[in-house]
């Protein structure tokens, strides 16, 4: 058994609405070893992104994050990503609890910081946005690879920064180098911004739906990508998509949300080969993807 890199235990995320107070992650427990990948699974609007987002402590908007606790362990000595969160909310009688979003902002960006892009880092969908559009690409990865490597110079820097590039397999490391987002396709887009994050060296790359809003073929493409760059070292992910065939293509283990809940959690190669007890949500997932279902209800 490899050791935790992240354990994320009775979660809870709610935000106010028109209709009152929604609770959008309720209760999700998961975890992460050194190496794995663990795949989240489920229908858009299952709390998938904020679930994650939680993790990298962005979760914008009251009040937000409620409970729960996530560890982060950062050479296998625990963090607490969540600690005072209970001194931040007030409970009184029967009236939704309220909480210093304020206060608690500022606790988290300066816990955040010093994990961020060395701990880990994320890559999201509309690559395009993600980029800062008035740097160049190079420039981009470059202040990522000075980050993880400060004793570079900056010849060194440079070719690292190609080096990521023709890693994430352009074909035209060097001139993408010198181009700026706008000049690239989508897919282009995404593989910058997974040259950006990998030359971070995180211990976690988050990706949460990498591949969503790109064209089918590209799609396939930045999966074959990602296969590709988790074979080269054992390096742990966190992928998020709503498309079963991706998330067993690349996942260990998989977890399956719905409306704010865990409704399962089994390894891949079991999804694969149709073993085991389904609920019958995955279930129905599994069948419209053309997989075995196996056996299903309750396990
Ligand atoms: N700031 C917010 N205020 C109210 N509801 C929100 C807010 N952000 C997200 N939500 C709701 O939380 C739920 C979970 O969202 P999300 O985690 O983005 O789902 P997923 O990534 O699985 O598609 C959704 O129903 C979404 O509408
Ligand atoms: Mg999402």
């Amino acid at each position: 058994m490899s050791a935790p890199l992240l354990a994320v235990d009775d979660l809870v995320i709610e935000f106010d609405t028109q209709a009152g107070r929604r609770r959008v992650v309720d209760g999700v427990s998961f975890g992460v070893a050194e190496g794995e990948v663990l795949g989240i699974l489920g229908e858009s609007g299952s709390g998938k992104t904020m679930s994650t987002l939680a993790v990298l402590g962005l979760v914008a908007g009251n009040p937000g994050v409620m409970g729960g606790s996530i560890k982060v362990f950062d050479d296998g000595q625990p963090r607490e990503l969540l600690e005072g969160l209970g001194r931040v909310i007030k409970r009184r009688g029967d009236k939704p609890a309220r909480k210093n979003d304020r206060r608690w902002q500022r606790l988290v960006f300066r816990r955040m910081k010093p994990l961020w892009g060395r701990v880990m880092t994320a890559v999201f969908q509309n690559p395009r946005h993600s980029l800062d559009p008035l740097m160049t690409v190079g420039a981009q990865v470059e202040e990522s690879v000075r980050l993880a490597e400060p004793a570079l110079s900056k010849a060194e820097v440079g070719a690292r920064a190609v080096d990521w590039l023709a890693r994430v397999q352009m074909t035209d490391p060097s001139r993408v180098h010198g181009s700026y987002a706008h000049e690239l396709s989508g897919g282009m887009c995404q593989r910058a911004m997974i040259a950006v994050a990998l030359a971070r060296r995180p211990r976690l790359l988050i990706a949460d739906e990498p591949t969503t809003g790109l064209d089918t073929t590209v799609r396939a493409e930045i999966v074959a990508l990602f296969k590709e760059l988790l074979a080269d070292r054992g390096r742990s992910m966190l992928y998020i998509s709503h498309d079963i065939r991706e998330v067993l293509y690349l996942a260990d283990r998989v977890i399956v949300m719905r409306h704010g809940r865990i409704v399962e959690e089994a390894t891949a190669a079991d999804l694969k080969a149709g073993v085991g007890r389904r609920d019958p949500y995955t279930a129905s997932l599994l069948a419209a993807a053309e997989l075995p279902v196996g056996q299903q209800g309750a396990a």
